[in-house]
């Protein structure tokens, strides 16, 4: 019964989400996952109504700054505080015990426990606590890429010594040991500054020199779905494919069986990787909760780490304290730590951008120059661009093509003219490749509207044509009796990029409306990379594919491509901050043509544009902020005296600064986002300082491009440093008439001086009130 029932849920979860995946690509895993907790919500309210009893819930207690272990801080003291405070709420020790998941401790103060809903105010009122929420569920945001964005594995190996003191952590669904990307030899001592751990369990038996740490975290409880592994082994792909495309070794002659064949290489190939698990298969899609990534974070920032990348996301919270990454961020930065997050897979959608905390890089997905096409071929020698990741390579010269019927809907013992036939299905729903597959059919030619610039792979041979091409075919199968075709395995043609991907989240920013999110763009449509053999190509029992390298998209995958620069950046500059870094990334961004078809939403898709590492690593003139402009980024937001010194563990106060509506404004930000209100003539002030990390003697120069009817005014517009590190401020001030709702306007400010340019998007915006 029991067995039943899982094999059941299992079954309708496949078919929903390659149905929902195909049907509206761009949004298919958050809006998958929500449509499908939604059913299952309602299928277990339904299951309950019978018991109106309130359930305890994983919460993260957070609160704040961490004191320091020099003071005889350690878990045991930690642990007992956070005891302390469950026993007052549960009312006796040994429920408080049962309660704690855990104790953070090591980077900032906290915990998660399981508590009633109503425990939640008697928490907050406690001292130091800043903030309590539900544990939310996130989900993982699904090589040639680094030659297209102009960095040339040459460039890149320049300094492979100083990578080497370079470990990037990646929280994800964890790691294959075993792929090439992390064989460690070659690679010297592991840096001594490496303070984590390898868990190691019977199917995980240890890290080496490229992998230094690996580590697991689960704070639900219940057993692990049977493809899972209870230990930092990836059973889904996605964190071995993100971890090797941030810091992966070079791999000569990489491709999915022969598609996008090259060779595969991570930002900074020289350096470590420590690798957090956090993500499980679920029957809720592959989920990650807020308790085991502030874990993650807890750990990675105390074990040395130098970059992390986290490309998973799934909510929008009001406060950047009440976030699991926003909070992991700012202490990571804190400690000169920066951390790349995703903006989403929820584009094209205004405002859909899922991580926007102004101390983290956020980042927007982007295609490189090569297409992923699988020809249709017609017996009356038309050929037709079908899209799709084919590996498949049809034996007999022809296959008879039919029309199919309910072959297309379902899958029955019954249905005839199938086998050993081409099917051309119009599906927007469901995806028939394995009905086609049970019934002995050769391949597929599937009608789908929507995004191109996805693709995805299928258990027969399959190309997915739009209805107008689709016209062609049926106007074939009309003029013959015996009508024929031929699916051709993918090939890679060159197209026009970079464009943001469809799926890539938009800005604005939804909490600080005059930060511009996202930062910046990278490669992350159809991009390869190292993969798990656990994992099968298209998650079918039936599949007997299980390749070493796999081609699939997302700002997850773009997130790692900036992570790994910032290493690369980070080997070059070791002593540089968090933000001096992101910095140096965003404004040596390639700029992106607003023109092409697809970059219409400008800033709000590529932020600054794309990055450009060699560029990054000379950027002249880098936009600094300390931890006290942060804080005083948050006095204007509105956040209280209590909550700072509790965030910061000093005594840091607001003192004169008051909350402001355009507080955002005045943090020293490499970009300039204006927001103004409909039919109000546009009058704001940006104070800016840029620190000299250039030549020691230097005089930059401002220019501007301002979009007609505005006027940009820069005071001083020339600036002479005289050594280095110097500081020097400038303020720009923005003028102009009322711009309509809705309406972005684009320009820029860039600093130039010899061979440095120093460039800041101006995004104008009117947000509707
Ligand atoms: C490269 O890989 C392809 C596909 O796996 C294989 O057919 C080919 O022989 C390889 N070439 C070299 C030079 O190793
Ligand atoms: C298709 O092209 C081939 C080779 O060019 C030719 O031999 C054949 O006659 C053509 N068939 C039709 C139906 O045009
Ligand atoms: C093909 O024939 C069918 C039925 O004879 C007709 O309904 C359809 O419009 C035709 N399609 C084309 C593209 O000629
Ligand atoms: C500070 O803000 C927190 C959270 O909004 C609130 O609970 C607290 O009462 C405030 N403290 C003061 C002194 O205003
Ligand atoms: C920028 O403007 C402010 C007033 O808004 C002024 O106090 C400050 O001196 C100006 N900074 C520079 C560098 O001109
Ligand atoms: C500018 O040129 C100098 C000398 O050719 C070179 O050393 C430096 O790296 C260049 N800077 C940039 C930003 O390209």
């Amino acid at each position: 019964m029991d067995s039943f029932h899982l094999s059941f849920v299992w079954e309708f979860y496949e078919m929903i989400r390659t149905a929902f995946a195909m049907a509206v690509p761009s949004i298919s895993y958050l809006l998958f996952s929500v449509l499908f907790f939604l059913i299952m919500l309602h299928a277990k309210m339904f299951c309950m109504a019978v018991s109106s009893e309130e359930d305890t819930k994983l919460y993260v207690v957070y609160m704040g700054n961490a004191p320091s272990q020099d003071n005889g801080h350690s878990y045991t003291t930690a642990a007992a505080l956070h005891l302390d405070m469950l026993e007052s709420v549960h009312g006796s020790r040994v429920a408080a015990e049962e309660s704690l998941k855990y104790s953070y401790w090591k980077s900032f103060g906290g915990f998660a426990a399981m508590i009633f809903p109503s425990h939640v105010q008697q928490l907050l009122d406690m001292d130091g606590v800043v903030s309590v929420f539900e544990s939310k569920q996130l989900q993982v945001l699904t090589t040639r890429s680094w030659d297209f964005i102009g960095f040339p594995a040459s460039a890149q190996n320049s300094n492979l010594d100083y990578q080497s003191d370079i470990i990037i952590g990646v929280l994800d669904t964890g790691v294959w040991p075993e792929s090439k990307s992390f064989n460690d030899a070659g690679f010297g001592p592991v840096p001594s500054k490496w303070r984590g751990g390898c868990q190691t369990t019977s199917d995980f038996t240890s890290c080496n020199k490229k992998l230094v740490g690996a580590k697991f975290y689960r704070s639900l409880s219940g057993p692990i779905l049977e493809r899972d592994f209870l230990s930092p082994r990836d059973a889904i792909g996605h964190g071995t494919h993100t971890s090797s495309t941030a810091a992966g070794n070079y791999i000569k002659n990489a491709s999915l069986y022969g598609i996008a064949q090259g060779d595969a290489r991570g930002g900074v190939p020289g350096a470590r990787i420590a690798i957090y698990k956090v993500c499980w298969i679920s029957t809720f899609d592959d989920t990650c909760t807020d308790a085991d990534i502030l874990a993650a974070f807890d750990d990675a920032i105390y074990d040395g780490v130098d970059i992390i990348s986290v490309s998973l996301g799934g909510y929008t919270s009001p406060k950047y304290f009440e976030d699991s990454i926003a909070i992991g961020s700012f202490h990571a930065m804190k400690r000169g730590i920066l951390v790349a997050n995703s903006a989403g897979n929820t584009g094209p959608d205004k405002e859909s951008v899922v991580n926007y905390s102004p101390w983290s890089l956020t980042v927007a997905a982007s295609t490189i120059d090569r297409k992923m096409d699988s020809q249709l071929l017609l017996g009356n020698n038309i050929s037709i661009e079908g899209t799709s990741l084919n590996t498949y390579t049809m034996e007999q010269p022809w296959y008879p093509l039919v029309i199919g019927a309910d072959i297309c809907e379902h899958y029955s013992p019954n249905i005839i003219n199938v086998k050993g036939n081409i099917v051309l299905c119009h599906s927007s729903i469901i995806v028939p490749d394995r009905f086609i597959f049970y019934a002995g059919g050769a391949g597929l030619i599937l009608i789908q509207e929507g995004y191109d610039d996805v693709v995805f792979p299928y258990l027969i041979p399959t190309t997915v044509i739009t209805a107008k091409q689709a016209e062609v075919v049926f106007s074939y199968i009309n003029s013959t009796s015996s009508s024929i075709a031929k699916i051709q395995k993918t090939t890679t043609p060159k197209v026009q990029a970079p464009i943001v991907a469809s799926f890539s989240s938009r800005g604005y920013n939804p909490i600080t409306f005059d930060i511009l999110k996202p930062d910046i763009t990278a490669p992350g449509v159809n991009i390869l990379a190292s993969w798990s053999k656990n994992d099968p190509l298209t998650h079918n029992t039936q599949e007997t594919r299980f390749p070493e390298f796999n081609i699939i998209s997302g700002t997850s995958m773009s997130t790692p491509h900036i992570a790994g620069a910032a290493g690369f950046v980070k080997s070059h500059h070791n002593d540089w901050s968090a933000t001096a870094i992101k910095s140096a990334l965003m404004t040596t961004a390639f700029v992106m043509d607003r023109t092409l078809a697809g970059n219409g939403d400008a800033e709000f898709g590529y932020g600054v544009g794309q990055i450009n590492p060699i560029m990054a690593i000379n950027p002249g003139l880098v936009y600094d902020a300390i931890i006290d402009d942060y804080i005083n980024f948050l006095c204007r937001e509105g956040y209280n005296d209590t909550t700072l010194r509790l965030v910061t563990g000093d005594f840091s106060s607001c003192d004169s600064i008051e909350p402001s509506k355009n507080g955002g404004r005045q943090l020293n930000y490499p970009s300039i986002m204006v927001v103004t209100i409909p039919g109000e003539p546009i009058q704001a002030i940006f104070p800016r300082m840029v620190t000299n990390v250039g030549l020691v003697e230097s005089t930059y120069k401002a220019s501007v491009s301002a979009p007609s009817g505005i006027d940009v005014i820069v005071e001083p517009d020339t600036l002479s440093f005289s050594s280095l590190n110097q500081k020097l401020s400038y303020n720009v001030t923005i003028k102009g008439g009322s711009i309509a709702t809705n309406t972005l306007l684009s320009g820029s400010l860039t600093w130039s001086y010899a061979n440095y340019t120093v460039r800041s998007p101006i995004a104008i915006y009117a947000i509707p009130t």
